[in-house]
Formats: structure tokens, C-alpha cells, sequence
């Protein structure tokens, strides 16, 4: 099959189009033909091995596993030894840990869910990493309530505009945070404010939020924990564009446990569980029209390296999307 593959770490000009071995359906997994597939941070991660503490997992010389991409769309086109839940011809969402810039991605069940009828494949390759990050983020960890201010800080990026709609439907009154030219994009999504971060800090008023979800990753604690009040809360769902030394921007959420001990707001990270019963719970916010993907680029597969370069630049409006 074809796939986008690489041998050693590096920017994107090590990934190139290349005919590979085509997966098969091992026991509790189902083989996926890829119809699209996300691009997300994670995928800059695993091609470049930085910051290099993501080598502990994903190969310390090289990638132990070539073929990139982790979120996909597509229908099962077989089924391994014990698999019940799933048969072929079924259309399915999820992600998958051995790659799915690909025609073909196996997939264990667990990692997998019926596909939103209402959305197309592309649309659905938006969902399950970005969705499943801010619903994790807005619902379980910051507990929004009815009525509670919340701020999302990337607003309009691809974590940002589901955690902006999941915590409107959770009855919040939202702030979000963007870059010039997506405050309309911001607005459509939900937000009764928008905060221009190129005029304006996210302190701007004193502390007048409940919760502030960071997904831009580039702010001092202190600065976040200004935004909002004594009781709330600072979710933190990323490390930014610094991805120096061993765990890049990621020592904010090693430090937040102990910055949260001192008086004031708690500051807690956010890991997204990519298991089907989170797809499902996304998926009946979806079916009832209160979630919905923003698609900012589709790229064709042999063009998934510019994909990420693009995505890389760190301004999408919403997610990208390959298309297979
Ligand atoms: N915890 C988890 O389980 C998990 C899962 C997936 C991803 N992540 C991490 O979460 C982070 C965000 O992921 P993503 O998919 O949402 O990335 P993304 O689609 O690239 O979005 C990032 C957003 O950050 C905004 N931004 C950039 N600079 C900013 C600044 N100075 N102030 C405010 N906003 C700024 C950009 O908005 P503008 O265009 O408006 O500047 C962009 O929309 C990444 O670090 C990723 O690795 C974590």
C-alpha cells in the first residue's frame, strides 16, 4: 500500500510516499481503509522525536514506527481474531499508533467508534484527538458548571474550537483567545468575547474567569493564574512551539502540581483519552448539533509533509485534514 512514511527523525522533509507492507487484523483489532486522516501536534512530535523525552516512547535512534499520522476516518475493511463490535463495510473514527497517512491503518477496537453519520470522512478525521483533548480538559478536569466564565486560550485552533463548544454546551459563558482575523471564527463557534492577543494580554480585566483553558502553551503559570479567580482553575493541554531540550514546554505541567500548592487558583494538565466510549461521548455532542468540526485545510496524501509544515507554522483555523 501506499503510505507517508520516514526512517530517521527530522523535519518534513524526511517523510516521502512510499509503497510499504499493508497491515493486518491482528486479535482486537480491525484492519481501517484510511478515507482521511488529522494532522495534530502529536504527528510534528513523533516525526522530529522532539521534545527528545517523546523518544522514550517512540524510538530512541529512530521511529520504531514509520508511517505517520494517528487520527483517521475510513471503513473496516477486516477484522482480527475476537473482534465483535466491528465487521467489514462498517464506516468508523479513532486513532491508531501505527500510522494512518496510509490506504490502510490496523487499529485495536478499543481506539475506535462508529463514525458521526452527519459528517463526512474529513470532518471526522478532525475529531478524535482535538474533541477528546477538550473534553477531557473543559468537562472532567476544569468541572465547568452552568453559568461559569471560561476562557480558551487558541480558540481557533484545533483543540481551542472544541473546547470553545463543549464548554458553551455545558452552559459557560466563554471568552476566547486568537490571533487577528479569527474573532468571527471564535464568535461563530460560541464565544460571547474574543481577546485579540496581539493588543491585548489575557489579564486584561484582573481575574474574572472560573476556568482558563491553555492550549497555546506559551504562557507563563503566573500570567494564567492572573486570569482567574482564587477558587477556579488553569487547564493546560500543551507545550506550545518550544520544543527544546528534553521535555520542551511541557515543564509547565511538571511544575503545576507544585504551583498549585501555593494560595490561589490550581493549575492542572490534561492528557486526552483516545478510548471509543470518549469518541462516543463526542459523537452524541456532535449528533446533537452542539459540537461540530472547523476544517482549515485539506491536503491530498502525497502532500501530508506540507500538511504538517503548515500546521507546524502554529495558526490553523480549526484542524487540517489528509485525505487519502
Ligand atoms: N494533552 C493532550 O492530550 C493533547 C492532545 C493533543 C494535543 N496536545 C497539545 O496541545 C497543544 C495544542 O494543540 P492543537 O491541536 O490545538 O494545536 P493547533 O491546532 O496548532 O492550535 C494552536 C493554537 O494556538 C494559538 N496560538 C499560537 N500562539 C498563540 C499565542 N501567543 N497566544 C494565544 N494563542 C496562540 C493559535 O491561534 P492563532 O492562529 O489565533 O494564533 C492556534 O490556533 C499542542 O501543544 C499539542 O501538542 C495535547
Amino acid at each position: 500500500m501506499k503510505a507517508i512514511a520516514q526512517s530517521v527523525y527530522g523535519p518534513a522533509d524526511v517523510l516521502s510516499l512510499r509503497s510499504v507492507a499493508s497491515p493486518e487484523a491482528g486479535p482486537g483489532s480491525v484492519v481501517v481503509s484510511v478515507r482521511a486522516a488529522g494532522v495534530d501536534p502529536g504527528v510534528w512530535i513523533n516525526m522530529t522525536g522532539q521534545p527528545y523525552a517523546a523518544r522514550a516512547a517512540f524510538g530512541l535512534r529512530r521511529p520504531k514506527v514509520a508511517v505517520r499520522g494517528r487520527a483517521l476516518a475510513g471503513v473496516v475493511s477486516a477484522v482480527g481474531p475476537g473482534v465483535t463490535s466491528f465487521a467489514p463495510g462498517d464506516e468508523v473514527y479513532g486513532t491508531t499508533g501505527s500510522g494512518s497517512y496510509a490506504e490502510f491503518a490496523a487499529v485495536p477496537v478499543k481506539l475506535l467508534a462508529r463514525k458521526p453519520a452527519s459528517l463526512s470522512f474529513a470532518q471526522a478525521a478532525a475529531v478524535p484527538i482535538s474533541a477528546v483533548t477538550a473534553l477531557a480538559g473543559v468537562r472532567d478536569v476544569a468541572a465547568v458548571k452552568p453559568g461559569q466564565r471560561v476562557m480558551v486560550i487558541g480558540a481557533a485552533g484545533g483543540i481551542g474550537a472544541y473546547a470553545v463548544q463543549i464548554a458553551v454546551a455545558l452552559g459557560a459563558v466563554v471568552t476566547g483567545v486568537c490571533g487577528r482575523g479569527k474573532a468571527d471564527l471564535v464568535r461563530s463557534l460560541g464565544a460571547v468575547d474574543v481577546i485579540d492577543y496581539t493588543s491585548a494580554e489575557v489579564d486584561r480585566d484582573g481575574a474574572v474567569y472560573d476556568a482558563v483553558i491553555d492550549t497555546a502553551g506559551c504562557r507563563p503559570l503566573s500570567l494564567l493564574r492572573r486570569a482567574v479567580v482564587p477558587a477556579g482553575i488553569v487547564v493546560l493541554a500543551g507545550g506550545g512551539h518550544d520544543a527544546g531540550g528534553l521535555l520542551g514546554g511541557y515543564t509547565r505541567q511538571l511544575r503545576a502540581p507544585f504551583v498549585s500548592m501555593s494560595t490561589g487558583p490550581r493549575v492542572r494538565g490534561v492528557v486526552g483519552r483516545e478510548r471509543s466510549e470518549s469518541l462516543d461521548e463526542v459523537t452524541t455532542l456532535i449528533e446533537a448539533g452542539k459540537v461540530k468540526p472547523v476544517i482549515d485545510r485539506v491536503y491530498p496524501l502525497a502532500e501530508a509533509p506540507d500538511a504538517i509544515r503548515y500546521l507546524a507554522q502554529g495558526h490553523p483555523a480549526g484542524k487540517v485534514v489528509v485525505t487519502i
